[in-house]
């Protein structure tokens, strides 16, 4: 027995019921139970305690005319000590239920208890209320997990990478495992190198995603893929990005972009059915990019409330308003947001004008209609012609506020597509409990990249154009429209695929679009273009970023919430304090010298 104390080890005690799941109908059961000391009372020699484990809170209750022997221990314990109860479950009297507990109808009554193990104070209590700062919770990760809302993250998370490998494996979609030590696959981030021993001088990249091994497993007749994988990407780091971060990683031979959207509909619908019980509508909508921006000024709109922007450049042609004319000359746009029946004060107003600028934009030109006419601090530059036309286009009435910018289209639709969120959010606007999801489809297939001086792939360079541009692929590269799509979910990209070129003639076009000539592409993507004069099949898929989907069906509105051991915005893990220095004799092996 006195070695038993000293390990704390179990020695025959068998859990028979977890702390949470006791209800009315176990009274009577003698049950054993096992957890962390959430708090203990003593309350005139009788000892409550509430008992945690994963599944809740438990009463139990120490007392000296049951146990004197576990009333006295239990007078001993403190928070988070791990102690075991062996007892009766017992109905409480009607005073003492708690509604505010799924286990309040009942208590343990306890004839043996056992100390496993005990717990210096925590630097914060297990709680959920708790205010705690980000940087002890990372510290101290593995309490920070042992609070409820951090284990029913976890859980659901499990739940729903459960549920996503059931159905996929239901649609006939095989589970591939692809290297981690690899080459690198452009997704558009910078790669995480690690230096190769045996080769001197030679770097793995750690893949940004899977990308070339599904499409070579489609050149090899796997037919149907996916993983549930880790991705890794070297980039600056927000709310909803971590360096390493999973994917469900889809891939399928002969489909349309139409056999993907229904097949991630469908995996969408049981998520969503396993987080929540709803039930989505289906189809999703689709946008196609062009309108998105048009209407939200944004590749991922966020469609839970109105504000849509609205161009109003026609309005202004040949205006006697320097800014706005200049725009429009230049070849630029004039575009608004029409905001009814709500107050915003001139104070608002002013900072909206300084938030724009963040955006690039010079400014935002505010008219506010009241009953006695339109007050504004451009109005006055208005000719009754714009005034008028404004006032049909936009059908404005007292009560209406108009918020416009003049500027290069990319930057007015930056700035509104802001100010929209901006407003959504402080006049509430936005239905929270809705889940909008939505395609985002017809991309450009390049853009310009003036730091690096040519075309770049907007999605990644193994993009299909459309049948119907490719005549302009070298003409006029920046209308091509390509065959790729994401998929939105209340503003957040939650996913992106497109349909592949499975033919190596048409890669090396996009790759000579791109600027990468016949030497690198042999270099970097050699076995691809090798793989596509195989017979490669027409094929296409999608990555969904987990992370993030659990984000928004947990409701948590950092990635970081749902993932078990994150990173910092610096990168960091601030529990076992990776990256780490590493020791002179390991650089050397791998023929490394540090610059100071
Ligand atoms: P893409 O680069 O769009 O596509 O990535 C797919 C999805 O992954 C999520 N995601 C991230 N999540 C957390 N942290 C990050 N740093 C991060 N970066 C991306 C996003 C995104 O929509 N190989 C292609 C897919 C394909 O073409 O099939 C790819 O990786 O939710
Ligand atoms: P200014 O003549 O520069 O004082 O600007 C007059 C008004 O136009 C101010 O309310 C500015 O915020 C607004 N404004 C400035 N630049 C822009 C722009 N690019 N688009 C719309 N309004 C602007």
């Amino acid at each position: 027995m006195a070695d038993e104390e000293h390990t704390g080890s179990l020695g025959n005690w068998k859990r028979s019921a977890y702390c949470g799941d006791l209800r009315l109908a176990d009274v009577g059961r003698r049950v054993t139970v096992m957890g962390w000391v959430s708090s203990q009372r003593d309350h005139g020699g009788v000892i409550f305690v509430d008992l945690r484990d994963r599944t809740g809170l438990l009463q139990i209750v120490l007392n000296p005319s049951v146990s004197a022997e576990a009333a006295a221990l239990g007078r001993q314990v403190r928070s988070e000590y791990v102690i075991a109860a062996q007892g009766e479950v017992v109905r409480r009297s009607p005073e003492t239920i708690n509604p505010a507990l799924p286990t309040g109808e009942i208590e343990v009554r306890v004839s043996a208890l056992k100390v496993l193990n005990t717990s210096q104070p925590t630097p914060f209590p297990i709680d959920d209320e708790a205010e705690i700062t980000e940087t002890v919770r990372l510290k101290y990760r593995f309490l920070d997990l042992r609070r409820p809302k951090m284990l029913h993250n976890l859980r659901l998370r499990h739940r729903l990478a459960a549920r996503a490998r059931e159905y996929l494996d239901r649609c006939g979609l095989v589970e591939v495992e692809t290297p981690v030590l690899t080459r690198s696959t452009p997704e558009g981030a910078r790669d995480y190198l690690v230096p190769s021993r045996v080769n001197r001088g030679c770097f793995y990249a750690l893949p940004q995603s899977p990308q070339l091994f599904k499409q070579m497993l489609m050149v090899s007749g796997l037919d149907r893929y996916y993983q549930i994988v880790r991705c890794f990407r070297d980039e600056d780091l927000r709310a909803d990005r971590q360096p390493e971060f999973t994917q469900i990683d889809i891939e399928m031979s002969f489909v349309e972009p139409q056999d993907i959207f229904e097949l991630v509909e469908g995996l969408l619908e049981e998520l969503v059915d396993e987080a929540k019980g709803l039930r989505i509508p289906r189809p999703f909508p689709r946008l196609s990019y062009a309108e998105a921006m048009a209407r939200y000024g944004t590749d991922r709109p966020d469609t839970r409330f109105g504000l849509e922007i609205v161009d109003l450049s026609s309005c202004f042609t040949g205006s006697q308003f320097r800014l706005f004319a200049e725009a429009l000359e230049k070849g630029g746009t004039v575009r608004g947001i029409l905001v009814r029946g709500q107050e915003l004060s001139r104070k608002e107003l002013d900072d909206l004008v300084e938030f724009v600028k963040l955006f690039g934009a010079g400014g935002l030109a505010w008219i506010r209609i009241g009953s006695e006419g339109w007050q504004s601090p451009v109005v006055k530059f208005l000719s009754e012609r714009e005034r008028s036309e404004l006032g049909t286009r936009l059908g404005l009435r007292a009560g209406d506020l108009v918020l416009l910018v003049a500027d290069r289209e990319a930057v007015v639709c930056d700035a509104l597509a802001n100010v929209r969120l901006r407003l959504g959010e402080r006049l509430n606007l936005i239905a929270r409990e809705r889940l909008d999801f939505l395609w985002v489809t017809d991309f450009p297939l390049v853009e310009y990249s003036e730091e690096e001086r040519r075309y770049v792939a907007r999605h990644h360079p193994f993009t299909s154009p459309m049948d119907e541009d490719l005549g302009k692929l070298e003409r006029e590269p920046l209308a091509v429209r390509a065959k790729a799509y994401d998929v939105v979910l209340n503003g957040i990209e939650i996913g992106g695929g497109s349909i592949r070129i499975h033919r190596s003639s048409l890669q090396r076009r996009v790759f000579q679009l791109l600027g990468i000539g016949e030497e690198e592409a042999r270099r970097k993507f050699g076995f691809l273009l090798d793989a596509l004069s195989y017979g490669a099949p027409p094929h296409g898929g999608i990555a969904l970023g987990f992370d993030r989907l659990v984000m928004m069906l947990v409701g948590a509105n950092s990635i970081r919430e749902v993932i078990a051991f994150p990173k910092t915005q610096k990168a960091v893990c601030l529990l076992t304090e990776a990256p780490g220095p590493v020791e002179a004799r390991q650089l050397a092996e791998l023929g490394i010298g540090l610059k100071k």
